[in-house]
């Protein structure tokens, strides 16, 4: 799996200058750190979240770098609320460019007796599971998606340019997540979306790259998080940002529906599209080529 250098992640950069890139959950974390990386390289910021407070500040943040931003309210989970963010950028901006479908949540609640025995909230019957983690990560993401292939579809400027989604999945997208078996399939989803939106993207000239991040020190990791692997070390947030950057920018059409991956403390790695589907395709060419 090639591994990607910060310097390679940054070398068509200036692709995003003039961009429109539209962030859910851009009040902190990932979102708040593109945000501010985009602007300056010249992007323009449509930026929504639920937190008014973190959004105003991500603003400033942006207005300091020299950038634009607009920012709105919004909640994934509510799909008025998604196109009320779309329309305010393309209100405000004129077009819509770059998407990223970020926002997001860490499990909420335990999945399984045994897991909930560890955090001290076993139940002594089975109890439906909370599906809010799937509502944001997952629902929230399939909203974001629809909504920005219909702006893309119906784009009507000739000569588009750099248009793009940057998915926002996990380390659990590929392993699934003991402490977090919705949110693992949550992420596993991502992939699922983003592969099935493969032929409908190409068809309309738009980028899809799915950034895979391990652990990572942002406010998701709330304070009963235990690192399930200490000697791992976390990913660090630049890489994180790198690899959007990165994987959004690189228009090499091998580069396109990949995943890039941060698996660690050691930098980004890219995942080429054979890469994720080698397991499945290799489970069923032996006998798609049998004679039996
Ligand atoms: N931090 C990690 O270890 C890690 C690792 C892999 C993937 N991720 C993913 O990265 C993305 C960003 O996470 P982060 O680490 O920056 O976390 P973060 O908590 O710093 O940021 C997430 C943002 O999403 C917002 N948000 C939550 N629910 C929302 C909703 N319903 N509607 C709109 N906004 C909402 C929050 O207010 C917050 O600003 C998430 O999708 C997360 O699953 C994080």
């Amino acid at each position: 799996m090639p591994a990607v250098s910060t310097q390679d992640c940054f070398k068509h950069a200036d692709r995003l200058n003039g961009r429109v890139v539209l962030i859910t959950g851009a009040a902190s974390g990932f979102g708040r750190a593109c945000a501010s990386t985009f602007a300056k390289h010249g992007a323009k910021l449509v930026l929504g979240d639920v937190d008014k407070k973190g959004l105003e500040v991500v603003k400033k943040e942006v207005e300091q770098a020299g950038g634009q931003a607009c920012t709105a309210i919004c909640d994934v989970t509510s799909w008025e609320s998604q196109l009320a963010l779309f329309e305010l950028g393309m209100k405000t901006f004129k077009n819509i460019d770059i998407v990223l479908p970020n926002a997001g949540v860490s499990e909420i609640g335990r999945f399984d007796q045994r897991m909930e025995e560890e955090f001290g909230v076993a139940q002594d019957r089975p109890v439906k599971p909370n599906l809010k983690t799937l509502d944001i990560d997952l629902t929230g993401v399939l909203y974001t998606t629809r909504i920005a292939l219909w702006y893309f579809y119906n784009d009507k400027r000739e000569n588009p340019g750099l248009r793009a989604v940057a998915f926002t999945g996990s380390m659990s997208s590929f392993y699934g997540a003991t402490m977090g078996v919705m949110y693992g399939a949550a992420k596993a989803g991502i992939l699922g979306i983003m592969k099935g939106c493969i032929e409908t993207a190409r068809s309309i000239d738009v980028r899809m790259v799915t950034v895979a991040p391990y652990f990572v020190k942002t406010p998701l990791l709330t304070a009963d998080f235990v690192h399930p692997n200490p000697k791992m070390g976390y990913a660090k947030l630049e890489d994180v940002i790198a690899a959007f950057v990165g994987s959004i920018t690189n228009t090499d059409d091998k580069t396109n529906f990949t995943a890039w991956l941060i698996p660690d403390d050691k930098g980004v790695y890219r995942m080429e599209t054979a890469g994720y589907l080698v397991g499945a395709e290799g489970a069923r060419r032996p006998r798609a080529s049998s004679k039996l």
